[in-house]
């Protein structure tokens, strides 16, 4: 059996290829149209492993998907690519619309042409004929065991007030940003393929991600890679407005227990109780980097904290209910936000070429003449 994931050469997806890999033999088709924010050298470990296929294409790229589709015969589907940045999507909605909702639906229509086709049943037999010549029988997709995955977010559910319960699964949809609205369009498209056209679908919402592989344009790696170069570390507004952190493994395992065992059509909120302001956030990685990689000058990396302009249409809170994970699929994060956070700043102290590559973009140049060449 293989899975189809899209978008895994961005920061969540190529965490969840890494951790996916780590533990099964089921190969990944990896579908991703290396935007900016698509890092292949994220994936460099698995070069030559034959569990990992990369494919540079696009979501919305009907006779691509169906293609490999066909090819590779996944029995799963899981939708990461999407253009995820909040301030991106204020100063250029329009790739946030082209990926996240046309790309969204033309994805779901290539998957439904695809899902249609197959046997139906809850298991199905098919004879393979292996390299050496010899034939066996193996285990094949059906309409019944078939999943569509979409990856989503918190923020479809717009903005709480300070006492506000956290987001439940049935909190009603109120986005604010280009971002959340493209997000929000893309989930109701899920639903509406499963409800009209029975595919068989199940949706994640979940809170703000930090972890390896965070592109530095993110609060968390960029406080990081901005206090190392001594840069201004720039806190919007008056850095009151709370997140809810989740360390990205956690992420990747609640996906790992939705696709295996969530109800058919539903959503389920996915986040570690774990609401922080961002200023404290800030401080909390200035403090390790103080403790882990002294200033020279003795100073604190706090010194380097600027207030600036808010963004525009702010969210002020975010915050998951995430019990009927917890309840239904016995789902519970490994990671503390304390564990989470120096781990993360452990790792970029480590990494400081995979940075200083993303930051150029060298790496994903030189992937994509190698694709344009061959
Ligand atoms: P990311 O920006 O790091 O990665 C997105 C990936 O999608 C990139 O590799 C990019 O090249 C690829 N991509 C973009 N457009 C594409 C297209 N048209 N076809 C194929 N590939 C395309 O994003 P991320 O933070 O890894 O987020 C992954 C998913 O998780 C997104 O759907 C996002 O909305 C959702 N999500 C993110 C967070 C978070 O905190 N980062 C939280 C909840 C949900
Ligand atoms: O909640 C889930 C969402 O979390 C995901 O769906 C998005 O894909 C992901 O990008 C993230 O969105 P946010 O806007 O919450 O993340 P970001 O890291 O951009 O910002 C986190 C908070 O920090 C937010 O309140 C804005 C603030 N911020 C951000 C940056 C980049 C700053 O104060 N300064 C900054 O420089």
């Amino acid at each position: 059996m293989t899975l189809l994931v899209t978008g895994a050469a961005g920061f969540i997806g190529a965490n969840f290829v890494l951790d996916w890999l780590s533990s099964s033999q089921e190969p990944i088709i990896n579908l991703d149209k290396l935007t900016y924010a698509g890092n292949p050298e994220t994936l460099a470990s698995l070069q030559g492993d034959a569990r990992h296929v990369f494919v540079q294409g696009d979501i919305g790229d009907a006779e691509l998907v169906s293609r490999l589709l066909a090819e590779h015969q996944p029995r799963a589907v899981l939708n990461f690519a999407a253009e995820s940045h909040v301030d991106r999507s204020i100063h250029g909605p329009g790739e946030f619309i082209e990926t996240n909702i046309v790309g969204t639906f033309r994805l779901l229509e290539s998957v439904r042409g695809y899902w249609s086709a197959l046997p139906v049943g809850a298991v199905s037999e098919r004879d393979g004929v292996l390299a050496d010549g010899s034939s066996r029988s193996e285990t094949a997709p059906t309409q019944e065991g078939f999943r569509f995955l979409h990856v989503s977010t918190d923020e479809v559910y717009g903005s709480l007030a300070k006492d506000d319960p956290a987001f439940a699964e049935t909190h009603r949809y109120e986005p604010n940003s280009p971002y959340s609205a493209s997000k929000a369009a893309s989930d109701h498209l899920v639903r509406a393929w499963h409800h009209t056209y029975g595919l068989p679908v199940l949706t994640t919402n979940c809170s703000n991600n930090y972890g390896p592989y965070h592109f530095p344009e993110k609060l968390i790696p960029l406080m990081i890679v901005n206090a190392l170069a001594g840069k201004p570390l720039p806190v919007y507004g008056d850095g009151m407005q709370v997140r809810d952190w989740l360390y990205v493994k956690d992420h990747c395992s609640a996906i790992r227990r939705v696709l295996e065992a969530g109800r058919l059509g539903e959503t389920y909120n996915v986040g570690g109780w774990n609401e922080k302001p961002n200023i404290e956030i800030v401080k909390t990685v200035c403090a390790l980097l103080d403790e882990l990689r002294p200033r020279a000058d003795g100073q604190s990396y706090a010194e380097q904290i600027s207030h600036v302009t808010d963004r525009p249409g702010h969210d002020r809170r975010y915050a998951i209910d995430a019990r009927k994970l917890e309840a239904e699929l016995g789902w519970k994060p490994a990671e503390t936000f304390e564990s989470g956070i120096r781990k993360t700043v452990q790792w970029y102290l480590a990494n400081p070429q995979w940075v200083s590559n993303v930051q150029s973009g060298a790496y994903r140049d030189w992937v994509q003449k190698q694709y344009q060449a061959s």
